[in-house]
């Protein structure tokens, strides 16, 4: 959700933002901007659309000796040229980059209007900008400093000034920020993404942290002025593995990359002679873990169902009662917080607004909260307690598919887990970690579908309605199904479980209405399959997606798509890959921007 970056080096400054952008771009793409200062003189470059867009204006021969840039993923004010950020101080010599939003924008506005201030923009970071200027008389980094303690709000942000050569302060509360420490060059974006192709050591801002770098150096301090030392950390990320390689678009390589993902959360963490996965980074004793009573995740988007899934698990495999809550309503629910409760925060992102608030909430009441994140050093990742590292890899496309698959792998190890030390026997217990160790060569079988779901994709095309349904375990695979199409093809989709379609939802079904059914040959299968025959009486057309050679589904189904038989809690692994195809395939059938579909952005840092 808007990406920032700023560089101070000798390489070429607006070069180094439009490349920085360019990989930002998936955190918002509404408008970009640039601002270089050289020899004193600040210049602006700003436009609505891509970054490929703003390259396209910025002149080949523009330079600068320290800049910054913005990609936007608009929250104050229309999506236009003028909102666009950088935004300047009235006096034309203050640059400023801003993600988040800053709550008290009005009030601060009105003061700054009756002080002579004029503003150009309707966004709320305009305000900062004028803020910083009204404070300047000298020191960039005092006035900024002195602006923020009038700010309510979140920031991430980065300040330039025409009269401090070879200087940017950047702030961070609530929204990320990250110091790349090069030789003789010093970089500053919203994630290590937008710098991996030029070093890899970095330091990560804490909320209410102050730096001020120049291309040789940096230091550090809180808003209150205090001196705060960093640790210099080594990113592990390769740089091919935020390229898209050969891949057309970031969605598919991600979904092609699960065998790999999936084997990665899995990685050292099975136990053959015992049956049971180990997690070291819960940081919690067996006497701890024996004496959890109940388990509530919270999470939203993709990572809610992920949750769901593992709820489903928790309570089945080791008969803890488990439940879901949506991040963004917890918090505001005034959360009953009882002892021996277990808390997991899941975010690939580990910067979720929503779910990192409901996590200060239900800290703050004494809970204790484990995370579930793909990104290492992120906001939840660090606040929480303990938790498992997903290690996906980098995602950058919009839609997560790679991380569900990795978030579920961390529950169903953690499951694996509870459930040994309570009733699973030992032989029970290796048949499920047996068929685990199976699943990337599963997943790999699903894939090379690819051209077969892409067949189905062009041939449902038409339609502009689609039900996703299925039951138990693959309850939440529906819902992610339904979300992965509205998501990239911008089809009308909704999921349910089979069974509740007779509640309601059947009064949608006609020719033009396909339902995605995932039916597998387990315990709810021949009920599932009294629903499909219930749609096709009614007209319906039904995808089925079963388990290989299932007769007594493809005698019901328009068309199957067939994924290889596993223990019956790994379904979720292999059914949610053809639905993530399906929607990738669909949405390049009709021309979609399918890594950065309209209205998204990928770490949504606001509520
Ligand atoms: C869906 C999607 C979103 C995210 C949600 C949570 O494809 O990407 O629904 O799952 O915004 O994001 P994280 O997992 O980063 O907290």
């Amino acid at each position: 959700m808007c990406g920032i970056i700023g560089y101070c080096g000798p390489k070429p400054t607006a070069k180094v933002l439009l490349e920085g952008l360019r990989r930002l771009e998936y955190r918002g793409y509404d408008s970009a901007g640039i601002a270089t200062i050289k020899d004193a003189e600040l210049t602006v470059i700003k436009k609505t659309g891509k970054i490929n867009d703003l390259a396209s204006v910025v002149p080949a021969s523009l330079d600068g000796q320290y800049g910054i840039g913005h990609t936007r993923w608009a929250t104050h004010g229309a999506v236009n040229d003028v909102n666009a950020h950088p935004h300047v101080s009235q006096n034309g010599k203050i640059a400023i980059v801003h993600n988040g939003i800053i709550e008290n924008f009005a009030s601060l506005k009105e003061t700054l209007e009756e002080r002579g201030y004029r503003f150009v923009s309707d966004t709320d970071t305009e305000v900062l900008a004028h803020l910083v200027e009204d404070f300047y008389e000298g020191d960039l980094e005092e006035a900024v400093k002195r602006a923020l303690s009038l700010v309510k709000g979140t920031y991430g942000l980065l300040c330039i000034c025409t009269e401090e050569p070879n200087t940017i302060i950047g702030a961070r509360n609530g929204s990320p920020l990250v110091i790349g420490v090069g030789d003789g060059e010093m970089f500053l974006a919203s994630d290590v993404t937008a710098i991996l192709g030029h070093t890899r050591q970095v330091v990560y801002l804490e909320d209410n942290e102050v730096v001020k770098v120049s291309s040789e150096d940096f230091t550090t301090t809180d808003i209150r002025n205090t001196p705060i030392s960093k640790k210099i950390e080594n990113i592990t990320w390769e740089l091919e593995e935020i390229e898209k390689g050969k891949y057309p678009h970031y969605m598919l390589k991600e979904i092609f990359e699960q065998p790999e993902s999936v084997k990665r959360a899995m990685q050292g963490r099975l136990d053959e002679e015992y049956a049971t996965a180990h997690l070291g980074g819960l940081n919690m004793s067996t006497r701890e873990l024996l004496e959890i009573e109940q388990v509530v995740i919270i999470g939203a988007g993709t990572s809610y169902y992920a949750g769901m899934l593992g709820a489903y698990m928790i309570e089945n495999l080791a008969r803890i009662p488990a439940t879901t809550e949506l991040s963004s309503e917890i918090r505001y629910r005034n959360p009953i917080v009882k002892r021996n409760t277990l808390y997991f925060a899941v975010s690939q992102s580990g910067e979720t607004a929503d779910t990192l608030y409901a996590l200060r909430e239900l800290k703050r009441k004494g809970g204790k909260v484990l995370g579930i994140c793909n990104v290492v050093g992120s906001s939840i990742a660090r606040e929480s307690d303990g938790g498992v590292y997903i290690h996906s890899g980098p995602e950058i496309a919009v839609a997560s598919t790679k991380a569900f698959t990795s978030q579920i792998t961390a529950f169903y190890l953690f499951a694996l887990l509870m459930a040994r030390m309570r009733d699973l026997s030992f032989e029970d217990g290796l048949i499920l970690l047996r068929g685990m160790k199976e699943l990337p060569d599963r997943i790999n079988a699903v894939l090379k579908q690819s051209e077969h779901i892409k067949h189905l994709a062009e041939k449902y095309s038409y339609a502009r309605n689609f039900l996703f349904l299925g039951r138990g375990l693959n309850y939440p695979v529906a819902l992610e199904g339904a979300l992965k199409l509205k998501e990239v093809s911008y089809i009308h989709a909704e999921g349910y479980s089979a069974a509740e379609i007779k509640h309601g939802p059947i009064a949608l079904i006609n020719p033009d209405t396909p339902s995605m059914f995932i039916v597998p040959r387990d315990e709810l299968r021949d009920k599932v399959i009294t629903n499909m025959k219930e749609v096709k009486s009614r007209g319906g057309k039904v995808i089925a997606l079963c388990t290989e050679g299932d007769n007594g589904v493809r005698q019901i189904a328009d068309d199957t798509i067939e994924v290889p038989e596993v223990n019956r809690y790994l379904n979720p692994f292999l059914m949610v890959v053809p639905l993530q195809l399906f929607a990738y395939y669909m949405a390049i059938k009709l021309g979609r921007d399918v890594d950065q579909p309209r209205n998204l952005a990928k770490s949504v840092t606001v509520e």
